[in-house]
Order: structure tokens, then C-alpha cells, then sequence
């Protein structure tokens, strides 16, 4: 997912711009580059790798303008290369555009602008078409031009442009990728996230929606829709402090944010419950008619987010007594699902532009389904193409591996099931109050765990160097497992791989020896004697085992070689206690492993492309 910055003002736009964009850097980038209107001429400055290796080269008090865009690109189409590079310009270089998302009809654009108007490309990016198609229509009005590219071009498209002969304007235009727009005293900023600009700008903020266009200037934002009448747009205030999108005194950002938990757990429950401890939904249209008339729940995600669904399917299969189906978003669309005005399609995403889990809402919605999505990132795609929307509060999750946003996600399953099975009565009060008294308990255990970070560090320093890693469960720890299994492989590139303990028998246990590292999730009361059993199965095999139990639960050291305890709490919150150890755990490893932790090899934090 690329970064976008546009800043116009009366001075300096050059670090206003490196600074958002090193704001936006947990979303993986291989290029950046900058344009800056200067003297009459667009100047452009590329650079392949990190942001450092651009701001080499736009050093001189020379380069620099009171307005500009910047990007930090993430390959689509066309190797990460300076040509590749954005921003990108007309033949003219009167033009100069930045772009994040896919136009789809690149190619037939650039036949016919080669054929009928000679332009010559310098790229092999979809992104150039744009500016030459801006520079095509150009007639001194920049918007007017930006409306008539658009017009020809299909595809998800942030794309932010400058013209030489304006160079106290900036126009934007948001279709399926994130945009939003900061407000600030005699200047302003266009950004394809918060973080780039929070600092700025106080928290005030517009949220650009889905065909909307805008045109800054330094004193003004103005957004028109898709038929170019203006838009009284409310202004979004971010109550997020600007340094929670600052690694503060972590190494990383991903530890960081594990440290977050507590607090962004009990500010997601905190923030949906009354002072009657009822639980509040006043911004979710679900009416007690609505629940009732569903008899079909699909839960639709990726990663992370898929599998806060599987421990959300389980949790709302117990509490609401619907059935639940699950399915990563990739496949989702191409399964003859059953889906009609009964069904309620729950989509789960953090950055809330995953597109394939912006697919599969698409295929359920126009199938008749109701839409609710749980999503971090406010007016994101996904929320805003949502009937109703749940959002977590973890704030600015950076590090591509995600963390608050899984335990976050799992608190709103939580309440969704608790919110369904009241309202169904398939629930008895004492239920409801126990498990409230459960959830509000949360955010004091996992601080709890996270007291214990010194042990699971020297537990990475023991087994750092495996190379093939197990992790099983059962009923809610089986979820669990492949989210633990998920961290460790993608920060630390360790071949991890979870399964449902009880399966292990059919087949895969035929992997097991001296080598082998098993970590054996035993949180579940109804099912500790049975994952004792696998345990034994796969010590008898030569595997080392890293057994989780609850405290208290220790026979599982006598048929384990390092026991997590977690603290004392119901079987259905355990995941939530659950998986810390695990993300510290990953954490860790990685460290010993010397891995980039916050942006791991070949993974963005957003997958915009299908
Ligand atoms: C999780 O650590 C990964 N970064 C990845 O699996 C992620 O959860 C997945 O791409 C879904 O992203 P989303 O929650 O933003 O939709």
C-alpha cells in the first residue's frame, strides 16, 4: 500500500512532506520520491530504498517550495526502480502526479495516448498514464483536468496532483483507496492516512469518501462529489495522541504496540458499554428485529483478522446460537455461498483497505447480506462500504504484524456475541454479567502477562535458531495457535505451522522428531486432559514442548519442557491472555534472528491488490 503526502502552505513544504511520509513507512515501501513546484518547473526527486536515500538527495535550501506531493511507493506493476519511482510527470513536466492503487485499463490508456498524442513513457507503471492524461486535458483548470483523467480511467485510485501554472493548488481524488485531508491555520495536507499529518493539523481532519474530489489551497478544502457539487464535509476530530504513531521508547514498533494492549483493550470495551453495563450500539443499526430475522452469520477476513474470526465464530456460535460460517476473503467469493437477506456478513480488518476482503463485503452486499465490519482504521474502505461499523480502538497499529489490532478485534466478537445472545435470550443475565465482569478483567491479566516479557525472551534466546515450529490447540486454542503460529512466521521467517491438536494424528505427526518444537496452547478447561494426551503424543516422538496452561494448572510441567501460564479466567476469554506470550514470544525470536521486525521481507501492512 503506498504513502501519499500533499502539503500547501507558505513555506517549507519539503520536510513537512519527508516527515508524513516517514509517518506512513509501516506500510511498506521499496521507492520514494517528491515534486516541488520551483522557479516556473516541476522539480522531481526519486530514490530506490528507504526514505533516507531520497532526502540525500533533495538536501539544498534550493530544493524547496511552499507547496508539494511526495510518495512512498509499493510495487504493483514495474520493478521498485527510480524510473518506476512517483511521482510521475506529463511530457511537459507541467504535471506531476503521486498515485496509490491499480488502474486496471493502463495499458489500453497507454496505447491510445502513444497512438493518438505520441506520448512517450518513461515508466512501466499503470501510475504515469495518469499524468499524461491530466497533462492531455489541461487547459489551466486543474480540476477540470484531474475530472476528465478520472472519466477515462478504471481501477482503486488515490491519486494527488500539482500543476506548474497553479502552484498554490493541489487537487486530490479518492475511489477504493484511503485518502483523508488536514486542516491546518494557512496551510493544508492531503495524505492517504492519519499519521502522516496528525501532528500538524490537532486531530482535525476530513475524511474523503469514495468519487469525491478536493482541491487545497493554503487557507482552503474544498470537496466535491461525484456530479461536482461541493460537500459540506463534518470535521473528523483523531483523538489520538500524535506520538501513539511514534515508536515512543520501543525499539519497535511492534513491541510497542503489544505494550498498547491493555489499554486500547479496555478503552474498545469501555467505550461500548453504559453505565448499566448495557452494551451500547447507538452508532450500529442492528434492531432487535434485525437479530432476530438473521439466521446465518458469515465472518470474512485475512491473516490476522481471519483468524480473530475463528475465535469470534466459536464465541458467537456459544452465545448467540447462529450459525457462523468462516472463510479467508480469497476464497470466500468463489464458494457457492448461501447468502440473502438473512445473513449477517461480519467483515474483520484492521487497515480496513484488505481488497480481498473489500471483495468478498462487495459479493455478500449485493447479495442481499447486512454489513457489519470491525475495523481500526477510521473511513477506511471497508467501514465506509459497511452498513454499520464496529470500530477497535487500538489506534495506529504501525508494525506490519499486527497485535492490538487481533486482541481489539476479539473484544468486539465478544460483545457481539454477548450484544446477539441478550437480545436473542439466548443468554441468561447471570451469563451476561459474568462474562462482562470477565472481559472488564482483561486489561489487568494482560498486564499480567506482559510482566512476564523477560521469561519469554530468554524462552527466544532457547529456541531462536528452530527451524520448524508447531503450535496446537484445541476448541478456542486451536484459533489461537494459528495466530501464534502466523507472528512467528512472518517476523521471523521460521516455517511455523498450527493444527488442531486432535488432528495431528492423521498425518501430520509423521513430522515429528528430536528437531521439532512444539508449542502445546492447554487453556481450556473442558479440553485439558485431552491436550495433555497430544502433548504426551508428540514428546514420545522426541519434540520439546513449550506448554500454556492457566495458573495453577501445573500438571502440564510434567509432560512439558517450559510451561506459559497464563492468569486464571474463563475458558471463552482466554485467547486474549492466550496469544500475548506468543506475539512476545515472535517477538523475541526475530530479535535473535536479526530480523526487520516492523516491516518483515515481501509483507505490506495493507494488501491492496487482489
Ligand atoms: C498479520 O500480522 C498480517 N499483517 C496480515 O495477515 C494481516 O492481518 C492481513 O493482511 C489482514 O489485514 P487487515 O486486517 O488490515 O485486513
Amino acid at each position: 500500500m503506498c504513502g501519499i503526502v500533499g502539503y500547501v502552505g507558505t513555506d517549507h513544504a519539503k520536510e513537512k512532506i519527508i516527515d508524513g511520509l516517514k509517518r506512513l513507512e509501516y506500510r511498506g515501501y521499496d521507492s520514494a520520491g517528491i515534486a516541488l513546484p520551483i522557479d516556473g518547473k516541476i522539480q522531481v526527486r526519486k530514490a530506490v530504498g528507504e526514505i533516507k536515500n531520497l532526502e540525500a538527495k533533495i538536501a539544498s535550501p534550493d530544493f524547496d517550495a511552499p507547496m508539494g506531493i511526495g510518495h512512498t511507493r509499493w510495487a504493483t506493476h514495474g520493478e521498485p526502480t527510480e524510473l518506476n519511482a512517483h511521482p510521475h510527470l506529463n511530457m511537459e513536466e507541467t504535471i506531476a502526479i503521486v498515485h496509490n492503487g491499480i488502474i486496471e485499463n493502463y495499458q489500453e490508456i497507454r496505447e491510445w495516448l502513444a497512438t493518438e498524442y505520441g506520448i512517450v513513457f518513461k515508466s512501466e507503471t499503470d501510475s504515469e498514464v495518469i499524468a499524461h492524461l491530466i497533462g492531455l486535458f489541461y487547459d489551466g483548470d486543474l480540476l477540470e483536468a484531474v475530472n476528465k483523467a478520472v472519466a477515462e480511467m478504471r481501477g482503486a485510485y488515490a491519486v494527488v496532483a500539482i500543476a506548474v501554472d497553479e502552484p498554490d493548488k493541489i487537487v486530490a481524488v479518492r475511489k477504493d483507496a484511503p485518502l483523508v485531508a488536514g486542516i491546518g491555520k494557512g496551510f493544508n495536507f492531503i495524505a492517504s492516512d492519519i499519521p502522516a499529518v496528525l501532528k500538524y493539523v490537532q486531530g482535525n481532519i476530513y475524511l474523503i469518501e469514495n468519487n469525491e474530489t478536493v482541491v487545497l489551497t493554503k487557507d482552503d478544502i474544498v470537496i466535491y462529489d461525484e456530479n461536482g457539487n461541493k460537500v459540506d464535509r463534518e470535521i473528523y476530530v483523531v483523538d489520538w495522541k500524535a506520538d501513539s504513531a511514534d515508536k515512543a521508547d520501543y525499539d519497535h514498533f511492534m513491541l510497542k504496540e503489544i505494550h498498547e494492549q491493555p489499554a486500547v483493550i479496555s478503552e474498545t470495551l469501555m467505550s461500548r458499554l453504559n453505565p448499566d453495563d448495557s452494551i451500547r450500539l447507538d452508532d450500529i443499526s442492528l434492531t432487535k428485529e434485525d437479530i432476530d430475522n438473521f439466521n446465518k452469520i458469515y465472518i470474512v477476513a485475512c491473516g490476522t483478522a481471519y483468524h480473530a474470526g475463528l475465535v469470534g465464530k466459536m464465541v458467537i456460535e456459544k452465545m448467540a446460537h447462529i450459525p457462523v460460517e468462516i472463510d479467508v476473503a480469497s476464497e470466500f467469493r468463489y464458494r457457492d455461498t448461501f447468502i440473502d437477506d438473512k445473513t449477517l456478513f461480519i467483515a474483520i480488518s484492521q487497515s480496513g483497505e484488505t481488497l480481498d476482503t473489500l471483495a468478498a463485503l462487495r459479493d455478500a452486499k449485493e447479495r442481499g447480506a447486512r454489513i457489519l465490519s470491525v475495523v481500526n482504521a477510521v473511513g477506511s474502505s471497508i467501514a465506509r462500504e459497511s452498513h454499520d461499523v464496529f470500530y477497535t480502538l487500538a489506534g495506529p497499529e504501525v508494525a506490519v504484524a499486527s497485535t492490538k489490532a487481533y486482541t481489539t478485534q476479539l473484544i468486539c466478537m465478544y460483545l457481539i456475541g454477548l450484544y446477539m445472545g441478550s437480545t436473542r435470550g439466548t443468554i441468561d443475565k447471570d451469563y451476561y454479567n459474568y462474562m462482562l465482569g470477565e472481559l472488564k478483567a482483561l486489561p489487568e491479566k494482560v498486564s499480567r502477562v506482559l510482566e512476564n516479557e523477560e521469561f519469554l525472551k530468554n524462552l527466544a534466546a532457547r529456541y531462536y535458531f528452530k527451524d520448524n515450529v508447531f503450535f496446537i490447540g484445541r476448541g478456542l486454542d486451536s484459533g489461537v495457535s494459528y495466530e501464534g503460529s502466523l507472528k512467528l512466521k512472518e517476523i521471523s521467517y521460521i516455517h511455523s505451522f498450527a493444527i488442531a491438536a486432535g488432528e495431528l494424528k492423521h498425518g501430520t505427526i509423521a513430522l515429528m522428531d528430536s528437531e521439532s518444537l512444539v508449542v502445546a496452547l492447554a487453556t481450556q478447561d473442558r479440553l485439558y486432559e485431552k491436550m495433555v494426551s497430544n502433548i504426551v503424543e508428540v514428546q514420545a516422538r522426541g519434540a520439546r514442548i513449550i506448554g500454556m496452561a492457566k495458573e495453577g494448572r501445573t500438571e502440564i510441567e510434567k509432560t512439558s519442557d517450559e510451561v506459559i501460564y497464563i492468569p486464571q479466567c474463563a475458558d471463552e476469554v482466554a485467547p486474549v491472555l492466550a496469544v500475548v506470550p506468543l506475539q512476545i514470544f515472535a517477538y523475541y525470536v526475530a530479535l535473535e534472528r536479526g530480523c526487520n521486525i516492523d516491516k518483515p521481507k515481501n509483507l505490506a501492512k495493507s494488501v491492496t491488490v487482489e
